[in-house]
């Protein structure tokens, strides 16, 4: 049986991708699964958290005992995220959130025609950064997906964003990042202090983040 060291803790965890929509057949998104941000969710669950779990459209069914908050656009979780802030001691956010969305979206399905099509897209909200800015006796957590100088720009987000931590995993490499099982993460706090976890299942990983989040209570 696993310690209930998280009993009493309040922790909302957001998982999957946004969608946004460009009319009423089409929209755009990218390829977050949700197995990251169940993983943790379920993990934290064991632990004896109460769990809000707010999460984009993915194929998973929620880990028992968790209370799902089910979203699509970035402006969705983003209310969702708001709405539930409050009452939250952790906010853990693996979300792999939009950061455009078209100007605006047709009730009717855009039709064919001559040459090519345009799209504007509008910056949406960063609701990690949104967080940051009004956090107050919280622990906040980001993710970051990274292509090229990990550490580097990991670090980056943890200042510009006020994190305690940052989970971040360079999504090129095989056996991390989008849709497998597994990731390879560093773990960085606002400390500076990196550590990096080889290769595991994402149960792994989401126990590991959490063993790191109870230094920064
Ligand atoms: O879902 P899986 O298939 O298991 O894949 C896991 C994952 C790759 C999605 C996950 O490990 C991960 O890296 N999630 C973060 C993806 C991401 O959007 O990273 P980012 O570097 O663009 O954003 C940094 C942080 O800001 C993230 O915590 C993100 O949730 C947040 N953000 C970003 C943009 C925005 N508009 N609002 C946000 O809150």
């Amino acid at each position: 049986s696993v310690e209930k060291d998280f009993y009493g803790r309040k922790i909302m965890i957001t998982a999957g991708p946004t969608i946004e929509a460009i009319d009423p057949v089409r929209f755009i998104t990218n390829h977050s699964s949700g197995k990251m941000g169940y993983a943790i969710a379920e993990a934290a669950s064991k632990r004896g958290a109460s769990v809000t779990l707010i999460s984009g459209p993915t194929n998973l069914s929620p880990p028992s005992d968790v209370k799902l908050v089910s979203t699509s656009s970035t402006l969705d979780m983003y209310e969702a995220v708001m709405e539930h802030y409050g009452e939250q001691d952790i906010i853990i956010k693996s979300a792999a959130v939009a950061d455009y969305r078209p100007n605006s979206t047709v009730d009717k399905k855009i039709k064919k025609q001559e040459g090519d099509l345009t799209l504007t897209l509008v910056r949406n909200p960063d609701i990690l950064y949104e967080l940051g800015k009004i956090k107050d006796n919280k622990v906040l957590v980001g993710f970051a997906a990274e292509t090229d100088n990990i550490i580097e720009y990991a670090k980056e987000k943890i200042t510009k964003k006020n994190l305690d931590l940052i989970v971040a995993n360079d999504i090129t490499q095989e056996g991390a990042g989008f849709g497998v099982d597994t990731n390879i993460v560093y773990l960085i706090d606002s400390g500076n202090n990196i550590k990096k976890i080889d290769k595991s299942n994402k149960t792994d990983i989401a126990h590991q983040i959490l063993d790191k989040i109870k230094e920064c209570l």
